[in-house]
């Protein structure tokens, strides 16, 4: 009987209960520490709550990006997103932090749309569909306040021309046999899907094709990516480029029990296109750490750290750390109950919508002076 907590993490696959001291240890990765913490300050002045509250834990290489960086040595930001749906409200975490990132750093962004690699992996999509998906998210992106004098926007489709001759140097050097090892290829995988790889690693490289300039480039994106990183790593000195660095972020918890935010769960995730309506029904029906009744609630307590809703302050809708204690206090004690958080939630995440979804629209008159092909 496959067991229902066991943790299952790989680009494609998220499941069970995340533990995630434990990926550090099996993926290599270097936890983010007190001290590299102090090393980010001197740059970023007050560290983002998502740094503060150690929802980005983990990185490769980040020490060295800084070391760099404090030489004159500049860095690029990389991140992007499989388009296979509408954003929600989980994917604007990290892109709000590589926002915080570049205007900190003041660094190029490069934002890979993977259409393809939506195309080849998903059954039930089909290319225009993706393409489609690729140009709408891409909204929600340029909504966060990105600019487009440092913000290249690759759609892995339109783009591939540029991308090509890159994605053919990296295929070359990976066996199938590693390929299989890192993303667990079988026989039945479609030869398309494990050619694509690739091309996920093209944008830590593509700087150096379209300035000369060679810098590393620096990943914000969830550990699920990871797998890719590692294979791009080993083929980046061969190739005359710099390892690409990353810092990982934790999965953002859908309003269901357990897992990460997942669209294919849409009554438990907050879409950026959602009506006041369907965020006020999905906040209502969330899983919290609440009692069965107000009463048992009142007398022992809720628990805060099962609770999607207070999740949810903690990863972007309540960025002062003093009220966020509070909550957690009153929370536990029972001076607030599950109605109390999720009134509050509501209303936050309605106004931060409503707002996005004016941004959102507005950026279709821009998008396009955001193609890394304008
Ligand atoms: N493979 C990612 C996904 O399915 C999309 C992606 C491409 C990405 N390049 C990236 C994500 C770089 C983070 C960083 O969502």
């Amino acid at each position: 009987m496959p067991n229902e907590d066991e943790m299952v993490v790989t680009p494609w696959e998220v499941r069970g209960r995340v533990d995630y001291e434990k990926l550090i240890r099996e993926f290599g990765t270097q936890p983010i520490t007190e001290e590299l913490l102090e090393q980010l300050k001197k740059h970023l002045g007050e560290l983002h709550l998502q740094l503060r509250r150690r929802l980005f834990f983990s990185h490769r290489d980040l020490d060295l990006i800084l070391q760099l960086y404090e030489q004159g040595k500049k860095f690029t930001l990389y991140t992007g997103r499989g388009p296979s749906g509408h954003v929600h409200v989980g994917h604007l975490v990290p892109w709000i932090f590589t926002k915080y990132l570049q205007d900190n750093f003041d660094t190029r962004l490069y934002f890979q749309m993977t259409d393809d690699e939506k195309f080849v992996i998903e059954e039930n999509l089909e290319l225009r569909e993706t393409k489609e998906f690729a140009y709408e998210n891409a909204l929600d992106l340029i909504a966060l306040g990105f600019k487009p004098e440092n913000t290249f926007i690759i759609f892995d489709v339109q783009d591939i021309g540029l991308l090509y001759d890159i994605a053919l140097e990296v295929s070359k050097r990976v066996t199938f046999s590693t390929a299989r090892a890192v993303f667990g290829f079988q026989d039945s995988t479609n030869i398309g899907w494990i050619f694509w790889p690739a091309i996920q690693a093209v944008p830590c490289f593509i700087h150096s094709k379209l300035t000369g300039e060679n810098v590393p480039s620096l990943i914000p994106a969830a550990i699920d990516q990871d797998p890719y990183w590692r294979v791009t790593r080993d083929v980046a000195q061969k190739l005359g480029y710099f390892k690409p660095a990353q810092i990982h972020c934790r999965f953002v918890p859908g309003l269901g029990k357990g897992g990460k935010m997942s669209a294919s769960e849409p009554e438990t995730c907050i879409f950026t296109t959602d009506t006041p309506h369907d965020i006020k029904t999905k906040i209502w029906n969330a899983f919290t750490g609440g009692r069965p009744t107000v009463k048992e609630q009142r007398k022992l307590g809720g628990e805060p750290d099962i609770c999607t809703v207070y999740q949810y302050f903690l990863y972007l809708f309540e960025d002062n750390d003093d009220k966020l204690a509070e909550r957690q206090g009153d929370c536990r004690t029972g001076r607030i109950v599950c109605g109390d958080c999720k009134a509050v939630l509501t209303e936050r995440v309605t106004e931060f919508l409503l707002d996005h979804q004016r941004k959102r629209e507005r950026a279709r008159d821009t998008v396009e002076d955001f193609f890394i092909t304008r």
